[in-house]
């Protein structure tokens, strides 16, 4: 079975590769969406993007083979500018080819969104697989009054009120970057790592 923990030091390179392989994209978009998250800038009054303890990482016989990141960002007003809201961004979500369908990626969502519950931000929020993820507990954004209004777009409600988010858009990394729910998911087991 495998074993979820929090990405150690050193982590990031085979983080990088994990990504790259299960997306299977020559232009390493997701993996270059995790670089910015890390390297984003802390301001005095702005919390980092990135929190550790939500960058987690799944191994199975003490062999990396999943990764899964949450990071925290601002909901956005429809012309893109940032408000003071906060929350959670969940993607890009990992497992190698030859590890799917194993149950990795639903024990590293189950570790995530256990980990997002005991912090304070009130929302996790998601573009992805609309087949994949409500599973976990995702709904569509549209129904918290959210946007964009796709059935990509998905909120997964860590307090019982948001209408403080209602009218918001989801962050702009989320929409513009994790493009991969517009493929379907397909298993590819001829690359072994
Ligand atoms: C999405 C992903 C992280 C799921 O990881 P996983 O370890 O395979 O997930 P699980 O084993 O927990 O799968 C649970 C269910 O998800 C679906 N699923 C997962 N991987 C799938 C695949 N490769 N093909 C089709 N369905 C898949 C299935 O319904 C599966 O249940 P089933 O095996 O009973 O049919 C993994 O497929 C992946 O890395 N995909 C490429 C990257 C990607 O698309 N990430 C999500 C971006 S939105």
């Amino acid at each position: 079975m495998a074993q979820i923990g929090v990405e150690r030091a050193g982590d990031a390179d085979v983080v990088a590769q994990i990504t790259r392989r299960a997306f299977d994209r020559r232009n390493g978009e997701e993996v270059e969406m995790i670089a910015r998250i890390r390297a984003a800038p802390k301001f005095i009054l702005a919390l980092p993007k990135f929190i550790l303890a939500l960058s987690l990482v799944a191994e199975v016989g003490g062999r990396p083979v999943g990764h899964l990141l949450i990071s925290r960002d601002k909901l956005r007003l429809e012309g893109g500018q940032p408000t003071d809201q906060e929350g959670l961004m969940l993607g890009p979500i990992s497992v190698l080819p030859d590890a799917q369908r194993r149950g990795v990626g639903s024990r590293l969502m189950r570790r995530g969104l256990d980990t997002a519950a005991s912090r304070p931000e009130l929302v996790v929020v998601l573009i992805g697989h609309p087949e994949y993820y409500p599973r976990f507990g995702f709904r569509p954004a549209r129904e918290f009054g959210l946007h964009p209004d796709w059935d990509a777009a998905m909120v997964y409600p860590l307090w019982p009120d948001l209408s403080a988010y209602r009218e918001l858009h989801l962050p702009e990394q989320s929409v513009c970057r994790c493009n991969a729910w517009r493929k379907p998911l397909q298993a590819d087991h001829s690359q072994p790592l």
